[in-house]
């Protein structure tokens, strides 16, 4: 024995190089998804005030917006729709509505972009409906999962019409993959994937995002949106979606949710997917606008953490600026 420990961790980090080669997890533009707004009715985009950066598109914005993050590498893009107040409703039927605002967009990105992305679309009813919640609701004001799972099916249809080739339901209705898995076979469309907001818990985090779709929701979304306190509960749900068809799994929100990622990785046969919500941008751009932390450092160790947990696949507003900053 010598007073020499032999082994020095520290060797492999003695260079760029050397930490380079042995970095362990990495961050492509290709793991990246952008998430998008396009609004009905406006005719500039709308800076969203609580995600600095980030805007709700007019049509030719969108496209514009999206071959520019296509041209930057990022591995596919997100859609949300949002409507006019005057065009929602109790049921939310705008969505499903070939000429609402989600299809328009999605069948002009189709003719943009063709394959040379995966366009995936919000398979949700939060931002037709009137009064804000994901899904219909029965004559107490209680959500109605099979009339709601039953609207999933027709929003998927339309959206796979319009030209998505991913839809992905993110009610967290019980049985809403297998029922959309049964709705896009029949009608043809057995190629269109369905990325499934398996573990999607009820988060503080989500508020910017409302602002983003203009959300009108009273109350909370506690009784289809999982406690951030159960674990166990996220793996049955990542479990159910599996047997039901899901092609991938996501988990939202990202940051606080990390064992969760891990959990899914570890019992998942299809891509995990993870999803740095409204919150945590807004957390991170927050801090960075004051001078706090360094923007283009913390958004990276965000990414590369949420991907060593074990997500393959990162929705983030940052995807196209990150994309720029990696090539
Ligand atoms: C609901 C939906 C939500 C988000 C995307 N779709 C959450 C909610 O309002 O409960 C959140 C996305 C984000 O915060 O970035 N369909």
């Amino acid at each position: 024995m010598t007073g020499f420990p032999r082994q020095r961790p520290r060797r492999l980090r003695s260079t760029p190089a050397l930490r380079r080669l042995v970095a362990q997890t990495s961050l492509e533009p290709r793991h990246l998804v952008l998430p998008m707004f396009v609004a009905d009715g406006i005719a500039e985009p709308r800076p969203i005030s609580s995600m600095p950066g980030v805007y709700q598109h007019t049509r030719d914005s969108l496209r514009a917006a999206a071959a520019d993050a296509v041209a930057a590498g990022v591995g596919g893009l997100m859609l949300f729709g949002v409507p006019q107040q005057a065009d929602k409703d109790a049921t939310g039927s705008v969505g499903a509505a070939p000429d609402g605002v989600l299809n328009v967009a999605l069948r002009d990105l189709a003719a943009d972009l063709g394959d040379a992305t995966v366009l995936m679309a919000d398979t949700c009813l939060d931002e037709f409906t009137d009064h804000g919640h994901c899904g219909v609701l029965d004559h107490r004001g209680r959500i109605d999962n099979d009339a709601t799972v039953a609207g999933y099916v027709e929003l998927a249809v339309a959206q796979a019409e319009s030209g998505a080739h991913v839809v992905s339901p993110s009610g967290m209705m019980d049985g809403q993959v297998a029922a959309i898995r049964d709705g896009l076979d029949s009608a043809g469309f057995h190629d269109t994937v369905i990325l499934a907001y398996a573990a999607k818990f009820a988060s503080a985090f989500y508020g910017p995002f409302r602002d983003a779709v203009a959300s009108t929701l009273s109350g909370d979304r506690r009784t289809y949106q999982q406690e951030p306190g159960n674990a166990r509960e996220a793996v049955r749900e990542i479990t159910l979606d599996l047997a039901e068809g899901a092609d991938m799994v996501m988990v939202k929100p990202a940051m606080g949710y990390l064992d969760v990622i891990a959990a899914a990785a570890e019992v998942s046969s299809v891509p995990v997917a993870a999803y740095q919500v409204s919150g945590e941008y807004s957390m991170i751009a927050a801090a960075a606008a004051n001078g706090w932390i360094d923007l283009r450092s913390a958004v990276c160790e965000s990414l590369i953490g949420i991907r060593r947990a074990g997500a393959d696949i990162v929705l983030t507003y940052w995807a196209a600026e990150v994309s720029g900053w990696l090539m």
